[in-house]
């Protein structure tokens, strides 16, 4: 579709002056390897938001970076087949203007990029960045929020940068004294100057490995190494799509997953029946497994994990959140071995997954929180929590 007709079909902005609804600008797609994903999440929460509580005006950012209006049409960001949708550029483009939080859309000339005119689409009173990984789940745009003093759903700056940094993550959950697991950071210097202390390192961990870029998802980039030999080839991988890699050693046991959400002034963060993920022997939850051949992981909530062990979790999952700050949500993923009562945290996820059919909806349905108050509760609580350092 060119992005002429694409602007032809959006519906003018409505004129909300005086209107009771807050306004939420709900922002999708963006400049990581999981755009389309981030597609699929809009299009899940455009069909679930509730309209008499919500003014909802949907921005995509393309994979260049651009933020542009697109229509309100959740059937042109679903997932199709295992296919994803994207944001397609269009010849306007939306801005948040510093100070009072307000949308501006302006003309962008095809021949040198020149702004040419600006309208202003009002006043917005809270974001929903529905952005999964850099650029938009990695504190950049939290900075940008904070810096244009507009409201958001999610953690802040700090939180969102650091749970999305593997390495990072692992440093600030080790030393709250949470089990994270055994783990080498290799840099670009190190692996191009004293690639034997690396190899080195890692032999240290013990084979197998995982090696991973430490700022993605969706299981991009990540590679199970059996031995030395294919160790140069899994950091190449995770190189192409993060410069800084992470090698991990094996995590055995059960992968269950908490949600958390943050609580509104003055309430503690709170938990969800906990989930589990089902993978078969030898394989892992890969990228595939996540949004092509479904069927071949088993997504189970509520998990059956005894009591003790579920509230040790839980406890563990709030402890993880407090501890990187978190607001918000945050979903945090654990390795879990029934038998000795060990719980190791793998990743934190600031914004998991998202649609009605992923693992966090799902974990708060159980708890009795459906989809539509979810998203609720997310934009009630952002839309009254303070601006500035909080
Ligand atoms: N150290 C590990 N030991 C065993 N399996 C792992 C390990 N790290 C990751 N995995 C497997 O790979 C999947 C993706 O890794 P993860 O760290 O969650 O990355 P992502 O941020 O892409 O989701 C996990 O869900 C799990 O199945
Ligand atoms: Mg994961």
């Amino acid at each position: 579709m060119s992005g002429a007709r694409l602007v032809a079909m959006i519906e003018p902005v409505p004129h909300v002056a005086g209107s009771p609804r807050p306004r939420v600008l709900l922002i999708f797609g963006g400049r990581s390897s999981e755009h389309e994903i981030s597609c699929a999440t809009a299009a899940g929460v455009l069909r679930a938001i509730d309209r008499d509580a919500w003014d909802i005006l949907p921005v995509g950012i393309t994979k260049d970076g651009e933020w542009t209006r697109v229509p309100d049409d959740p059937s042109l960001f679903d997932l199709r087949d295992g296919h994803g949708q994207s944001v397609h550029a269009s010849d306007t483009r939306v801005a948040l203007t510093p100070g009072g939080a307000r949308l501006v859309e302006f003309p962008v000339d095809d021949e040198d990029g020149a702004v040419v005119g600006t309208t202003d689409l009002g006043r917005i009173d809270v974001v929903l960045p529905l952005l999964h990984g850099p650029y938009g789940e990695d504190g950049t745009i939290q900075g940008l929020f904070e810096m244009t003093d507009v409201r958001y759903v999610g953690c802040g700056v700090t939180s969102s940068a650091i749970s999305m940094d593997k390495h990072l993550t692992k440093t600030v959950l080790h030393a709250a004294g949470i089990d994270v697991g055994r783990w080498e950071l290799i840099t670009p210097r190190e692996w191009d100057e004293d690639r034997q202390s690396c190899i080195d390192r890692v032999a240290a961990l013990g084979y197998p490995v995982f090696v991973k870029p430490c700022r993605a998802g969706s299981s991009i980039g990540i590679s199970r190494v059996e031995s030395p030999e294919q160790l140069g080839t899994a950091v190449k991988e995770a190189r192409n799509h993060d410069p800084r890699v992470i090698v991990e050693s094996l995590l055995t046991g059960r992968e269950i997953e908490c949600g958390v959400l943050g609580g509104r002034a003055g309430t503690g963060p709170r938990t969800a029946p906990l989930g589990e993920i089902v993978v078969p022997e030898g394989g892992f939850y890969d990228y595939d497994s996540k949004y092509i051949d479904t069927e071949a992981v088993g997504l189970v909530c509520p998990a059956d994990v005894d009591g003790a062990d579920t509230r040790l979790i839980q406890e563990t999952a709030v402890r993880a959140f407090e501890a990187l700050e978190g607001e918000g949500l945050a979903r945090v993923d654990f390795f879990y071995d029934p038998d000795g009562h060990r719980v190791t945290v793998n990743e934190v996820n600031t914004m998991p997954g998202f649609t009605q059919f992923s693992m966090f909806p799902q974990m708060w349905a159980q708890a009795g929180v459906a989809y539509t108050d979810l998203v609720d509760e997310l934009l009630g609580t952002a839309a009254s929590r303070d601006l500035g350092l909080r």
